[in-house]
């Protein structure tokens, strides 16, 4: 069901190029070839009635609803399954056509009562509508006959109910789970009378493969499927068009609101990332908004030892500005310094790292990007020219070998995963480079032709060997490279990976992986038509993360796979705006549109613009203020959006930091583990209260749209504005899109960005400007952005994390698809119910010899330090290698990870851990006394069965 202001067109958009006209109702239409009858008459302006059609999904033509006649033709074709043809004459309204339509809902109706003013989807029923259309208000079938009036209602997902009672058996929701999402949980079992929707073979939909994501409930017609929210709330009365706020994919939605209460979020069908899909996240997961953690007032104290003591904003914000001057006067003005959010908005990371540069007066800036993706940025800029993804997600159905290395779409950017199953299912060919069994190595209807297995931290050692296949057997596009790189580089490059020491063979003994996997995967690679590249965290968060970007890039280029739609080399964005806030000149070297900050061109800008002298040097990077803050130089920090102490690696080294501070002024929507560090709390906003605009992963922008009022009282920029004007720099904002017309004016990237182009087109992918006024949808084309591509040589350089008989296991961590990141926002929502802890996963061998059964607490105990969890044996991990997630404060993970960081950019090394494991009865001391002071329960919410608000 699709409510507000949306046109059904019945059946999905033809690809075709030719065009063919005909006649509906004596009306000329000229449509593309291939288009059905039924859209065809939608396009004209009409509107054929239409039961089980709807056009995001394949017709089906189960209803027999949508009847037409056709000049020449026998019988009463169905206008969903029959196409067009040139000169075709069709009548779509006619007596016999009526009688034969209301025989159908009558039909129906005598299975499906019209109670349609107690029913949650009254108003906005299909069912309804036709049947008020066909003017049948009883049936002449009657309603005692046979009926499924008692059937029971399955009501155990935690967002949506199933009353088979309203089911009209459509298949609708049975092929959204098919042909959208790519899950297949729903089947129709049975014949006739008899037939039912049922979930994994007679599962509740809890307890099925369901994986939650609502396309089901979006699809279907009637009330058989929908939100509890919905139910409870009533229809909605306005919607608003915003962007969801979890993932890098940054999918649109409707947020349908009835008296300020957020009654559903719909998909947006029209947004350009997911065309309608979406996620369990996005779609369902918003009630941490109103959840009653959420910290609305400012609150101050002296010592992080006392009692908050709520004040009001003005108080809030005049002490923290009087902190952060006193401590500039005492230690010097290198001594405070700001951390931007990749989850606030573009306007509100420009506008903090705005305030460090121009108001601190120095350039210690970071963004939480710096702990994910900020090796994707160098290495991309060195070797392409810019530090950004090259394709949009729908050049993926254009893709015939797609490579997966170290990301976990499924889990990570489920709508995304969802259009690349899509592809996978037409006959796309697919290798996965995973440490890890993800879920996309076997799934309904796809099996990867590549599994290469390779061991934690050996990625390098594994692009350079698939490099070595591809130089050595006459893969590279030796035309493509003279063209487009430089001779020189590709030349020392091609030198270096020919080299035996490269080979599949030799890297056998590191990588893990068997040579005739890595030689099949290069030559598939290599010699598909359109090869593309996506990769996430598993390749940036590695002492080498820099250097295995550069290495994909230039097995991109070497095999001639950038430019061009199809192709390219495509970073999965961990959060929703971690592409804006690189962009947004959060790094502390450079200004937005990543300038560095020692060109006096650039920085005369933004000193004119901004009427201050700007530093020349670069700031800190967020390790180097942990380092300072222990060696007394760094005194104070403003941080936006962002838990330090629970997503940076080495904890024990972080909180000593963060304990060494004289002021930490956090605005955020909880009291999060940072929070325990902080002398001032400013309660930040949600991206339901206030308008901006976020960067996905394919360089899209797209508009945030308040729908709510803030509950804190200020949007996220406006407290930015007002600690800027108490630090006496005053900005004079009255709306974001007057910040996005600065960070136009100085950003050449982004020249042709405004609101008013944002709301005409529906998002804009980055570079925007003279050039390309509209955007640019595929990097690289013709030339790369730095001109000539550069081949940068990768030599593969172990981690300085050793396994040894201490410590003989490696740890890896990943995500799960219902929580995100630290679990702030999700912890917060009943996706607990799939989700509850963190667990960690151990091969059945290394737990044997351990004694280690599923269910198990068991100690992991790193150089770092040690926590405690319990374990999921499964083979999902190879011997050798442990794996868990990251979503909750109470496992710490990141107690055990280590400080070692990419070389070049301080990314820490967060997929390589050696550890040991232990058998325990319980957990760890601080996790049990940490527990105590933050008042969780935390055996009863790890408890199996048990949920928590
Ligand atoms: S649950 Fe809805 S979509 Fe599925 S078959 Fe029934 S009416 Fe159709
Ligand atoms: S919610 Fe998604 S995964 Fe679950 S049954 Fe519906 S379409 Fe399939
Ligand atoms: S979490 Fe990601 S995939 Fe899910 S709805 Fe949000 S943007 Fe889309
Ligand atoms: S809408 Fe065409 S047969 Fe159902």
């Amino acid at each position: 069901m699709y409510s507000i202001d949306y046109r059904d067109r019945g059946t999905p958009a033809a690809s075709s190029k030719s065009e063919v006209t005909l006649e509906i109702d004596g009306a000329s239409v000229t449509v593309p070839d291939g288009t059905s009858i039924m859209r065809a008459a939608a396009l004209a302006g009409g509107s054929i009635p239409k039961l089980c059609a709807t056009d995001t999904l394949k017709a089906f033509g189960s209803c027999r609803l949508c009847l037409v006649e056709i000049e020449g033709r026998k019988g009463y074709p169905a206008s969903c399954t029959t196409t067009v043809t040139q000169g075709m004459k069709v009548r779509t309204e006619s007596p016999a056509l009526t009688q034969l339509r209301r025989n159908v809902v009558e039909l129906y109706v005598s299975d499906h009562p019209l109670d349609c003013v107690s029913c949650p989807a009254n108003g906005h029923c299909e069912l309804q509508d036709v049947a008020e259309r066909l003017q049948v208000t009883e049936t002449r079938y009657g309603l005692a006959g046979a009926n499924h009036a008692d059937a029971g209602k399955d009501t155990s997902n935690p967002y949506f109910t199933f009353d088979p009672s309203l089911c009209i058996v459509c298949s609708r929701c049975v092929r959204a789970c098919d042909e959208t999402q790519g899950t297949l949980a729903l089947t129709v079992e049975g014949r006739g009378f008899e037939s039912r929707i049922s979930a994994s073979a007679h599962s509740s939909f809890l307890d099925s493969e369901c994986v939650s994501c609502g396309a089901c409930v979006e699809a279907c017609p009637t009330a058989a499927l929908s939100e509890k929210s919905l139910i409870e709330l009533g229809q909605p009365t306005r919607a608003v068009t915003t962007t969801c706020a979890y993932c890098g994919v940054g999918c649109s939605f409707q947020a349908e609101v009835k008296d300020d209460k957020i009654v559903r979020m719909a998909p947006n069908r029209e947004g350009h990332a997911n065309q309608g899909h979406a996620c369990v996240k996005g779609r369902f997961a918003f009630g941490y908004t109103t959840h009653p953690d959420r910290v609305l007032k400012p609150m101050i104290r002296a010592r992080i030892s006392d009692p908050w003591r709520e004040v009001s904003w003005d108080e809030a914000i005049g002490h923290a500005a009087s902190e952060f001057k006193r401590i500039q006067a005492k230690y010097g003005r290198q001594a405070v310094g700001g951390i931007t959010s990749s989850r606030c908005t573009n306007e509100e990371t420009f506008l903090v790292q705005k305030l460090v540069r121009a108001a601190f007066g120095n350039n210690n800036v970071d963004t939480c990007a710096r702990v994910c993706h900020s090796p994707t940025g160098y290495g991309l800029k060195s070797t392409l020219g810019e530090s950004a993804g090259t394709q949009a997600f729908t050049s993926v159905m254009k893709a015939d070998v797609v490579m997966i290395i170290g990301a976990n779409p499924t889990e990570g950017h489920p709508v995304f995963a969802s259009q690349l199953k899509r592809r996978l299912r037409q006959g796309a060919k697919l290798i996965v480079a995973d440490p890890r069994a993800i879920g996309l190595v076997r799934t309904p209807h796809i099996e990867a032709e590549f599994h290469l297995q390779l061991k934690p931290g050996t990625n390098v050692a594994l692009l350079n060997s698939l490099a070595h296949v591809v130089v050595t057997e006459g893969l590279a596009r030796d035309d493509y490279i003279a063209a487009r790189c430089e001779p020189e580089s590709y030349q020392r490059w091609r030198e270096f990976v020919a080299q035996a020491k490269n080979s599949p063979e030799a890297m056998e003994s590191v990588t893990g992986v068997p040579a005739s996997l890595v030689r099949g995967a290069a030559r598939l690679y290599a010699r598909a038509g359109n090869g593309a590249i996506y990769y996430g965290l598993g390749v940036t968060e590695h002492s080498q993360g820099s250097t295995a970007v550069m290495g994909i890039a230039n097995l991109a280029m070497a095999t001639g796979n950038l430019g061009r739609e199809g192709v390219g080399v495509n970073p999965l964005r961990g959060q929703n705006n971690v592409q804006g806030s690189c962009d947004m000149g959060s790094f502390p070297h450079e200004f937005s549109g990543y300038r560095h900050v020692s060109d006096a061109t650039v920085r005369g800008a933004f000193e004119a613009a901004w009427g201050v002298k700007l530093e020349t040097e670069p700031g800190l990077r967020i390790p180097n203020m942990f380092e300072a803050a222990l060696d007394g130089s760094f005194r104070g920090m403003y941080i936006q959006g962002e838990d330090l102490a629970q997503s940076d690696p080495n904890t024990g080294h972080v909180e000593a930091a963060l304990g060494a501070m004289e002021c930490i002024v956090l605005q955020d929507l909880f009291l999060n583990e940072t929070a325990r560090f902080a002398h001032v709390f400013l309660p930040g906003s949600t991206f339901l209260e206030k308008d901006g605009t976020f960067t996905n992963a394919e360089r899209r922008v797209s508009r945030v749209r308040k729908v709510i009022e803030p509950r804190n009282g200020y949007a996220d920029w406006e407290i930015t504005v007002r600690l800027a004007e108490a630090l006496g720099y005053p900005m004079h904002y009255r709306h974001p899109s007057e910040i996005m017309a600065e960070i136009a004016r100085l950003t050449p990237t982004f020249t042709a960005v405004t609101y008013e182009k944002i709301d005409r087109l529906g998002s804009i992918q980055w570079p925007c400007n003279e050039q390309a006024p509209e955007g640019t949808p595929t990097m690289h084309v013709g030339e790369f952005v730095r001109g000539k591509g550069r081949f940068y040589t990768t030599e593969y350089v172990p981690t300085r994390e050793r396994t040894s008989s201490r410590f003989p296991l490696i740890l890896t961590t990943g995500r799960v698809l219902t929580q995100y990141n630290v679990g702030a926002q999700t912890r917060r929502t009943p996706n607990v119910v799939w989700h509850s802890e963190d667990r960690l996963e151990i091969h059945p061998h290394d737990a044997e010899v351990r004694g280690v059964k599923e269910g198990d607490w068991v100690g992991l105990a790193s150089r770092a330090g040690e926590t405690v969890l319990r374990a999921t044996v499964t083979d999902r991990v190879q011997p050798g290698v442990v794996y868990t997630t990251f979503h909750f404060p109470e496992l710490g993970v990141n107690v055990v990870t280590t400080e070692n960081s990419d070389w070049a950019t301080n990314c820490p090394e967060y997929k390589v851990t050696a550890v040991q494991v232990v058998k325990v009865n319980q957990p760890a001391d601080w996790q049990q006394r940490q527990g105590k002071q933050a008042g969780r329960r935390w055996k009863s919410r790890t408890e199996p069965g048990v949920s928590h608000a």
